[in-house]
């Protein structure tokens, strides 16, 4: 646009030197500069009218009403429930002065039954019930690998790494040749072991009733009957007063289905540290005229199970969102 004024202004000057006589010269000239500044001017004026139209047109164009609700959040994602209560377990034990320690899921004979004072003849460790990693290998070597059967392995991993005092739970998956309503061939326990210069059965009790109120509710007690586990001695299981009934009639006046009236659900194996399993540890200051400890074993999916009334096992792998979405 400048340059169009520029080239009219310069012709004009030209024509006007070319025709006018000498004397009328000055007075057109003055007059010709004034009507081009008032065009400059006036179109000046416009541009800058015609910019701010645009900017007002675009400023309403892209209004944004901060009042309007804002767009529904995409479905979250959520812990799966055995997550839940594998971190809710843990949480009542950390709570404890327990440390979480994990250990690996491919383990030896060794430490899954020979230093747990498995006998040599004890049925669990025949390919029927445990899983060895290679089937040729043989099932007595202590070197022979296979998936751990339970959590316990590493009772004596933690002892050969760290001198007692020792308190730890053990988060993990095992491994059985199980499937059915209440066995899948790979599920997760919770193991704990406490060892100390003092430590007793009441203790192992105390800490259990804590667990089981801390996880089904203030008012639960525990019981412990006499059981047999190799590796503890004295054994028992633990059994949790029922939370769905009273005196074995549910809320509805039929027999408790959970308990099946009985008032008591078993809930997980325990017992003394034998003293057979502190003798593969006794070289790392775990003397067993010196030291006693408690150790227990659970699994994750029962106590899930138990305490939001899931009645089939399989629904927590199904992966089915209907269900998981409960939780
Ligand atoms: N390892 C046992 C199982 O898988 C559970 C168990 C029982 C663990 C007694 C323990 C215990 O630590 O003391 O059946």
């Amino acid at each position: 646009m400048t340059e169009r004024i520029a080239q009219i202004k310069q012709e004009a000057q030209a024509a006007i030197a070319a025709s006018l006589p000498a004397e009328e010269r000055a007075a057109t000239g003055k007059a010709a500069n004034e009507a081009r500044k008032a065009l400059e001017t006036a179109i000046a004026i416009r541009e800058e009218e015609l910019a701010q139209g645009e900017l007002d047109r675009r400023l309403q164009q892209d209004r944004v009403d901060v009042t309007l609700p804002a767009d529904p959040l995409p479905q979250l994602g959520r812990l799966h429930l055995i997550t839940k209560t594998r971190r809710e377990i843990e949480d009542v034990f950390i709570g404890l002065g327990f440390n979480v320690a994990e250990g690996p899921e491919v383990e030896r004979v060794y430490y899954n039954f020979d230093a747990l004072n498995h006998a040599q003849t004890h049925p669990s460790r025949l390919m029927t019930d445990t899983f060895y990693i290679k089937p040729t290998d043989d099932i007595f070597d202590p070197q022979t690998l296979l998936l751990r059967v339970h959590t316990s392995p590493m009772q004596v991993r933690a002892m050969e790494g760290q001198p007692p005092p020792l308190y730890i739970i053990v988060p993990g998956r095992v491994y059985r040749p199980d499937s059915d309503a209440t066995h899948t061939p790979q599920f997760h326990q919770i193991e704990g072991l406490a060892v100390d210069d003092d430590v007793t059965l009441a203790d192992l009790k105390g800490t259990l009733l804590a667990f089981a109120r801390a996880v089904f509710g203030e008012q639960r007690e525990v019981r412990l009957r006499p059981h047999f586990f190799p590796f503890t001695e004295p054994s028992v299981e633990v059994d949790v007063s029922c939370f769905n009934c009273v005196d074995g009639i549910d809320k509805n006046g039929n027999r408790c289905s959970l308990c099946k009236g009985s008032t008591w659900i078993e809930i997980l194996g325990a017992g003394m540290v034998d003293p057979n399993v502190f003798e593969y540890v006794r070289d790392r200051g775990y003397d067993p005229e010196k030291v006693q400890g408690f150790a227990f074993g659970m699994g994750i999916e029962r106590i899930a199970m138990l305490k939001h009334g899931v009645p089939d096992l399989r629904m927590l792998y199904d992966n089915d969102v209907r269900f998981l979405e409960q939780f």
